[in-house]
């Protein structure tokens, strides 16, 4: 395993399933506005391969992806997976024909998703799968029962090891935790965007999974002039800043940064191993 890998360390999700606190985020590598496919197919690839390569064992991506191009390159790129790789699916969206991301939450959506997600990775059963319940970038108020025991019927029939959500509030948490088990939490989160701060304090306690999406800062790449500054001090990029920093907040939390440049990987990779001193990390925490 590479070093700065090695030095971030792993994370029990369950008691069958331990990740690299890095991984990686497959939205990336479909085409424009993740939809359609990448221009480039070779590159997409080759990104995965060296993913694995470096030593990740979570990718992160979904069906809709594309939809089911970034899936089916995972499955060109990766299959057969090596035993301690985990792909961790979400399911709740669809795409429609301008690309747009409408929810897809009845049981027959959610269900076609599942199978989606085990054809074109190529699975017969899926490590996790996320509710997603909220829109892009924030939680939608109100209950997820119906369509997260939807996701629990599939559990028991062995489609789904383990179960997380999405773009959820704390209530939709406590919620979801109060019909089956959760593993992870995934929603939008980083140094400049701190809504979660007290849902990541309280899954840590419960040793559940914090993900975060758009750790750069997503579509619209982080900025911030206090990043900048303690970037420049420590002679790193302010990515590789914002990374460390998540990597620094907490235990649970695993990163997912989506790139489909393999010298960003790189350097993605290596934050994993930068180390905030107290003055950074103080200075960094004031941002949000
Ligand atoms: N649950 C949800 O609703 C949800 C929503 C969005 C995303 N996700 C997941 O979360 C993952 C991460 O989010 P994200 O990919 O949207 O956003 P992100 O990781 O915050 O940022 C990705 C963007 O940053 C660029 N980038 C990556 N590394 C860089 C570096 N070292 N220097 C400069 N630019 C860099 C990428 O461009 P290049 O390709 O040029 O590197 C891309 O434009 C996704 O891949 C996906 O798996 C989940």
């Amino acid at each position: 395993m590479n070093d700065a890998i090695a030095t971030a360390g792993v994370f029990a999700l369950s008691d069958d399933i331990t990740v690299t606190r890095m991984g990686y985020g497959a939205m990336q590598l479909a085409g424009p506005h993740v939809f359609g496919p990448p221009a480039d197919r070779d590159a997409a690839v080759a990104v995965l391969r060296a993913v694995v390569d470096a030593g990740i064992t979570h990718v992160d991506t979904s069906d809709f992806y594309g939809p089911h191009v970034t899936n089916q390159i995972i499955r060109e790129a990766l299959h057969p997976y090596p035993d301690d790789l985990h792909i961790v699916t979400k399911v709740g969206a669809r795409r429609d024909a301008e690309g747009n991301w409408p929810s897809a939450l009845s049981r027959d959506e959610l269900r076609s998703a599942v199978h989606d997600n085990l054809t074109n990775l190529g699975l017969d059963a899926l490590d996790v799968v996320n509710l997603r319940v909220g829109g892009f970038g924030e939680a939608t108020p109100g209950s997820l029962a119906e369509p997260f025991t939807h996701l629990v019927e599939m559990q028991r029939e062995g489609l789904i090891r383990h179960l997380g959500v999405s773009n959820v509030n704390a209530e939709q948490v406590a919620e979801a935790r109060s019909i089956a088990p959760i593993v992870c939490v995934q929603n939008n989160y980083n140094v400049a965007h701190r809504v979660d701060d007290a849902l990541v304090d309280e899954l840590a306690a419960d040793g559940i999974g914090f993900v975060p999406y758009f750790p750069l800062g997503g579509f619209s790449p982080l900025q911030s002039d206090r990043l900048d500054a303690v970037a420049a001090r420590l002679q790193a990029s302010a990515m590789s800043v914002a990374l460390a920093w998540l990597l620094a907040r907490s235990p649970n939390i695993l990163l997912i940064p989506g790139t489909s440049s393999r010298d960003h990987l790189r350097e993605n990779i290596a934050a994993a191993a930068l180390e905030l001193p107290a003055d950074a990390m103080a200075e960094l925490d004031a941002i949000g």
